[in-house]
């Protein structure tokens, strides 16, 4: 077995580990974790370009979700929006005890389309990495859709739900707990979509007639 297959299949059988949330991780916890550290991580772009069917969406109206589309693969993109250096998120570490409990719901809440990796999270206020696992979903999973009109993309957040609520719920909530990481934590491709949807939605475009 290739070395990082077997650490994917291997990770947490036996050992705690720590899980980088960029997404709804970040306000939604995982059901078990003894810290939470506020941090980011390098040499990813989060965007707005993963399907959800499953939570933010259905199957024949599917939402969209955060994904992290690796630096090197962004720069052979052509997108309306600059990258950030770093992705911040929170990291939680997942005691022993209940890291299989965890992986159980992790795999039934988040893995529609996602791959693991394993990263370098550098803790805000702390300057040594800790190896973190992280869900990303890769340009060859079918649920990724690649660069996105921004304007386009707002309105079709405004539209869609799912069986966790309202798309644009997803991405006012994913605003709101970024601003409450640090003060270097903004993302732009994400407030510039909050700021497209609120706009959209006052001047009456994004109401239930337009869905
Ligand atoms: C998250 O960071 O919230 C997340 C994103 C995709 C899959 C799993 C978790």
């Amino acid at each position: 077995m290739a070395g990082h297959q077997k650490e994917i299949e291997e990770f947490g059988n036996n050992d705690d580990f720590w899980l980088f949330g960029y997404g709804s991780l970040i306000w939604k916890p995982p059901p078990h974790f003894d810290q939470r550290v506020p941090g980011y991580i390098e040499g990813y772009v989060r965007r707005f370009w993963q399907v959800s069917e499953d939570h933010r969406g259905t199957p024949e109206a599917p939402g969209r979700v955060a994904t992290l589309i690796d630096r090197a693969h962004w720069d052979t993109l052509s997108d309306h929006h600059e990258p950030t250096e770093r992705v911040w998120g929170a990291a939680y570490h997942i005691p022993a005890a209940k890291v299989a409990e965890v992986r159980e719901y992790l795999d039934i809440r988040e893995i529609n389309g996602y791959s693991i990796q394993f990263t370098p999270f550098h803790p805000a206020l702390d300057s040594k990495p800790i190896k973190c696992l992280v869900y990303i979903g890769l340009p060859e999973n079918p649920q990724f859709l690649g660069p996105q009109d921004p304007e386009a993309l707002a309105k079709h957040i405004l539209k869609s739900k799912g069986p966790s609520g309202e798309n644009r719920e997803y991405l006012f909530n994913l605003e709101e707990a970024l601003l409450g990481l640090s003060e270097e934590s903004r993302d732009k491709h994400i407030s510039d979509l909050v700021a497209r949807c609120k706009k959209i939605d006052s001047e009456g475009a994004g109401t239930c007639e337009s869905r």
